[in-house]
């Protein structure tokens, strides 16, 4: 397929969990992808190989950039909910750094006159209420089952401005796609074969799904 033809796909936040994996089993002759990151040596570091990645950009390159040609943003980016211990003024920065990061996006999405750039953007399971029996299958309507007579959990906090903030960029024409993802224990064992991915078959298809209708 000639590079012209191929759907152009922004990543960001790709270095972590989800992007490393992702970037290594798309199908590089429909994608043409490009990365985006906090720091251009951690982008070249995590895919030395290039790995069908054809450009690298720093937050400051992503923001001055013509998004003319883009056709689809995936959000991944956003200070890890594990590892390090939940004080307040790390709060602030998981909120801080999805927040920031996703109105960039939604800026970008906004800046393209010639087309709709689609919005992929990051978000988890926490969107839904909490389970009161074992093997509860989630629905939409989850979410109006939140437990309504105590405030929400910090995440379900966090899930709902960031999600607010992915929405913002239908404003613009943009389709937007949340992920609500769950807890990623092993890509091969629980991202790609589990779960939330199941029904799509494979993240890829999964993925293509997203971009393609
Ligand atoms: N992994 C899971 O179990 C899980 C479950 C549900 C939802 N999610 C969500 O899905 C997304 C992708 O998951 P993941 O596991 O791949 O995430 P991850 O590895 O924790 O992080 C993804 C990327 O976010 C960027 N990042 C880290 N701290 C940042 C900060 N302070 N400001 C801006 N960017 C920052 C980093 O990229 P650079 O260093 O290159 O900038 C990192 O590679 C995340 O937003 C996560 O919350 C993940």
């Amino acid at each position: 397929m000639d590079s012209s033809n191929k759907t152009s796909l922004v990543i960001v936040g790709a270095t972590g969990l989800v992007g490393t994996e992702l970037i290594r089993i798309l199908d590089k002759t429909k994608y043409r992808i490009t990365i985006v990151g906090r720091s251009r040596e951690k982008l070249e570091r995590t895919f030395p190989h290039g790995d069908g990645v054809e450009d690298y950009m720093t937050w400051d390159d992503f923001e001055k950039a013509d998004a003319k040609n883009w056709h689809v943003i995936l959000n991944l980016a956003g200070a890890s909910v594990s590892g390090t211990p939940w004080t307040d003024a790390y709060k602030q920065t998981m909120i801080y750094s999805r927040l920031n990061a996703t109105n960039m996006c939604v800026k970008k999405c906004g800046s393209s006159t010639q087309h709709k750039i689609r919005l992929i953007n990051a978000s988890a399971v926490s969107a839904y209420g909490f389970y009161t029996k074992p093997f509860h299958r989630f629905t939409e309507k989850d979410r109006d089952r939140r437990d309504t007579s105590s405030p929400p959990t910090f995440l379900q906090d966090l899930i709902d401005q960031w999600e607010e903030a992915a929405f913002k960029a239908e404003a613009f024409g943009s389709p937007v796609t949340v992920l609500r993802t769950g807890v990623v224990l092993d890509m091969k064992e629980a991202f790609f074969c589990h779960g939330y991915w199941k029904g799509f078959g494979s993240a890829k298809l999964f993925l293509d799904t997203c971009i393609c209708y």
